[in-house]
């Protein structure tokens, strides 16, 4: 994947990928040293990181942890979950096997060795670093149409109308989708249903979809999609709680602006505050964060014999798609199958809804199989990322360093649909102590719809914000207490 095969320089090339490293039922030593040494997560990266490893070995069979590092800069070789740390671990250790004269390793006897250990994760391991496993673009389908989604132009506008008749007239333009082609509710949400599977009437952020295109080709369906007219009357956008809790604000929902509060009070905060020899005040900011999983989404989706649709994708939610599958095609949930792919990372961003109501549309309107890839410039405009937050702190503590109280008020930005938005406000006030047993508390939580990219699940799901305003003022307290902050803890 990092590698351009350009005919030319391929000219009496040998081309070596991982599914050549090793011979049937054995692995290359490094191949056995990224599963032993757990290098292996999503295994996305797995193939760049272990050819770059094989050819850094082959020049320098000793490589130090530079070596290691700076071949892997060379060759752009990312990894999103790993950390790096034991990919490195593993390098060393497939280069030292190597180096005492082992050429290959049975599976069967990395399985003798990894004995007690889950043979299932050991099979998977052996899988990403063999090319065994199939992520949902490498799937291969004959007559498959392409589809392509077009996206919202404004942050928050009206639709006045959508022309899509130069686009459908265009040769090799199998259909084009809009809010108008849902059989079903045009409703969807894993918490809270206030997100349409595509933006009817209302866009209420730029990673909205409006339209979808089926096409025979990639080419077409993006040539097709400059050729769909939106109308749009633009809205005056909110982009911060700040401005979507002022009196008057543009409303983004009907309902309002406020997408969920959430609180917890126990104890006599006042009297306990009177009682601390240290009181430290702060606010915090934290800010939107993007998962960048390696992999971007993808998937394909069939229409089955039966009047029901086959999807294909990777997501963290199957049960939930095909729940909502349901409510948006009209079609009972035993008629929609959903095959939960290997996923080349995640985090929490692979929950919402996204693309599986156009591959389900796709499959079910036009009869043939269907395929969706996003762009990287896609995935960010569009996928629900972590949420920003604004925590403004009070905790006060004895002399001894015992915190007696803590008072918090933790704004969070939903983003312009709720996504997991209730249950991270939940997580942020549970957590906003951190480990800490405080007798006195009174934390406020509230989370704020704007116009922002929609905010939701990722690891750590609300806690991090929080650990960082508490533990922040954790070491000022330490310092005013002249104690240290490993103590105090
Ligand atoms: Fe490297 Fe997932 S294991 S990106």
């Amino acid at each position: 994947c990092l590698v351009k095969m350009k005919p030319k320089k391929m000219e009496g090339a040998i081309v070596v990928t991982i599914e050549g490293l090793s011979s049937e039922g054995n692995l290359h030593p490094l191949q056995a040293a990224f599963v032993e040494e757990g290098a292996v997560q999503c295994g996305f990266c797995t193939p760049g990181m272990l050819m770059t490893s094989k050819s850094l070995i082959d020049n320098i069979p000793d490589p130090t942890e530079d070596d290691i590092r700076s071949a892997f800069t060379k060759n752009r070789n990312l990894c999103r979950c790993s950390g790096y740390v034991k990919i490195i671990e593993a390098v060393k250790e497939g280069a030292a096997q190597v180096a005492s004269g082992e050429s290959e390793i049975s599976i069967k006897k990395l399985h003798e060795r990894e004995q007690g250990d889950n043979t299932r994760l050991i099979n998977d391991a052996v899988d990403l670093v063999t090319g065994v496993t199939e992520f949902g673009d490498d799937i291969q389908i004959d007559d498959c149409l392409i589809g392509k989604i077009l996206w919202s132009d404004h942050p928050h506008a009206k639709i006045l109308s959508i022309d899509a008749s130069e686009a459908e007239a265009l040769e090799g333009v199998a259909l084009v989708v809009t809010a108008d082609d849902i059989p079903g509710e045009n409703i969807a949400g894993i918490i809270t249903l206030d997100q349409p599977a595509i933006a009817g009437d209302k866009v209420r952020f730029i990673g909205d979809p409006v339209a979808a295109v089926f096409a025979e080709t990639d080419e077409i369906a993006s040539e097709a999609l400059k050729k769909i007219a939106v109308k749009y009357q633009p809205l005056t956008a909110v982009f911060s709680p700040a401005q979507a809790s002022q009196p008057g604000a543009p409303l983004i929902h009907d309902k309002g602006n406020l997408m969920h509060h959430a609180s917890i009070e126990r104890g006599d905060i006042q009297a306990a505050f009177d009682q601390c020899v240290v009181i430290e005040e702060n606010t915090f900011t934290t800010p939107r964060v993007e998962h960048a999983y390696l992999e971007i989404e993808n998937g394909v989706g069939f229409p089955d014999n039966d009047g029901g649709i086959t999807i294909m994708m990777g997501t963290q939610c199957a049960f939930d798609d095909r729940q909502q599958m349901a409510r948006i095609m009209a079609i009972p949930e035993d008629k929609i199958r959903v095959v939960k792919l290997p996923m080349g990372g995640a985090f929490g961003g692979k929950e919402d809804i996204l693309i599986y109501q156009f591959l389900a549309l796709g499959a079910h309107l036009g009869q043939r199989p269907v395929r969706i890839s996003l762009s990287r410039q896609e995935s960010l405009r569009t996928h629900a990322k972590r949420h920003p937050a604004v925590m403004k702190y009070r905790v006060g503590a004895n002399h001894e360093g015992k915190i007696l109280a803590l008072e918090a008020d933790i704004t969070l930005d939903a983003g312009a649909y709720a996504s997991l938005t209730p249950d991270v406000l939940e997580n942020t006030v549970v957590f906003s102590g951190g480990p800490y047993y405080i007798p006195n508390v009174k934390v406020f939580g509230e989370a704020w719809y704007t116009n922002n990219v929609p905010s939701g699940a990722m690891r750590g799901f609300g806690a991090n914000q929080v650990a960082f305003a508490m533990e922040s003022i954790l070491d000022e307290i330490a310092r005013k207490l002249k104690l240290d902050p490993f103590e105090i803890r």
